[in-house]
């Protein structure tokens, strides 16, 4: 399937996105596009700063960063992935779109094969933390970047109650094939934009997350130094809902989400602060009580299941797909309303599945 050599993890991430962003129909796909729109225009980042540029969709998925920069005007851009599958994806989508000055190679971001300064903007969105060496794509998408080019930049923020539960999710799933998982979630008819987001947190080989100020002392010290974080976003974006937020929902909500939209005026002056790996979870980041209490409860489920599997005494991948679902569906809906997070009606949540799987135990 590969020309690049992938290790064991990479070749999940591979699987992950591109077995699912293969999956949208255009009407997914734009709506999966339209939340950079409300991005940029809730962080005054003006889209026609595209207009006419060189830009690398760096990890481009299934294409929505190389789309939104051509429906901004950019003159050329090149989206690199080293999953073959997503960059089928992307050629068909470019197509469908009618854009014919984008074009898709296949590459790890840790060795790209341009030029120093060769490019006006890098977007690089929701790549870094799932790669095999984030530092050291960080410096090659730095590189390749021009002295005052402008580099978007998303990855996870480090803690909070979304990322709790997914580590919850991903170790109640070890010993679940992606690919079948895949195809349970689409018997379900779990709408595309679900199944992406829930098999790309559920089962990405690297999954890091990160302190704001690991990442900005990171970026300053590559040269953009004037980066900043960008507050501001979709109802949902943890970054948002901290800027409206009491002291609980800030903890609930843990780091937030990491964008920056950030121009490189400077040189790399050295590499004191490189991205921290800590055994692949990224930045040491301390959960507050708040957050903590929501494992117990997780760990009695776990429990749960475990005593079902026994008494079943075969391994019940379905059941534990479903059991992870209504939760990831229910923080999910939790972080889409627009009042604060009610964690109460989490907790509510995670006791009834807890008592169902309890009764199915028992009976
Ligand atoms: C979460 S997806 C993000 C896709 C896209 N940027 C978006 O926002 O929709 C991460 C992408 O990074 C790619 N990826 C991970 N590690 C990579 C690497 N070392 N080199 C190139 N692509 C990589 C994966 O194949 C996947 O398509």
């Amino acid at each position: 399937m590969n020309n690049i050599e992938l290790n064991e993890k990479e070749q999940i991430t591979a699987i992950t996105y591109g077995d699912t962003f293969s999956l949208y129909d255009e009407k997914s796909f734009d709506e999966f596009i339209e939340p950079f729109y409300i991005r940029l225009e809730k962080n005054n980042i003006d889209k026609n700063i595209f207009e006419g540029k060189r830009c690398l969709d760096a990890g481009c998925g299934g294409g929505r960063g190389s789309i939104l920069m051509a429906q901004c005007g950019a003159d050329k851009v090149i989206g690199v992935d080293f999953s073959e599958t997503n960059l089928n994806s992307c050629r068909e989508r470019a197509k469908q779109k009618g854009f014919s000055n984008l074009s898709f190679e296949q590459h790890s971001l840790t060795d790209l094969p341009f030029d120093d300064e060769s490019f006006d903007i890098v977007w690089c969105n929701g790549v870094l933390m799932h790669t095999s060496d984030p530092d050291k794509c960080l410096q090659e998408i730095t590189r390749v970047l021009k002295k005052n080019g402008y580099l978007w930049l998303y990855v996870y923020g480090s803690g909070g109650v979304y990322w709790s539960m997914v580590d919850w999710v991903r170790k109640t799933l070890c010993d679940v094939d992606v690919k079948d998982c895949i195809y349970q979630l689409r018997i379900m008819e779990i709408p595309i934009r679900r199944i992406a987001e829930w098999i790309d947190d559920w089962f990405a080989g690297y999954l890091r997350r990160y302190t704001n100020s690991d990442v900005k002392n990171r970026l300053k010290e590559l040269g953009f130094e004037n980066a900043e974080r960008l507050n501001y976003g979709t109802v949902y974006d943890t970054s948002q809902r901290r800027q409206v937020a009491d002291e609980d929902e800030i903890a609930l909500m843990g780091e937030g989400d990491l964008r920056y939209f950030c121009q490189k005026t400077g040189e790399p002056v050295g590499n004191q602060f490189r991205l921290p790996d800590n055994n692949g979870k990224g930045s040491l980041f301390t959960e507050p009580e708040i957050v903590l209490h929501l494992i117990e409860p997780l760990e009695e489920i776990s429990k749960n299941l475990a005593i079902l599997e026994s008494k079943w005494g075969h391994p019940i991948p379905t059941y534990k797909i479903i059991v992870c679902g209504s939760i990831h569906r229910k923080v999910r809906s939790l972080l889409e309303n627009e009042e604060q997070f009610d964690i109460q009606s989490l907790s509510e949540h995670l006791n009834r599945v807890n008592l169902l799987i309890k009764e199915n135990t028992s009976e």
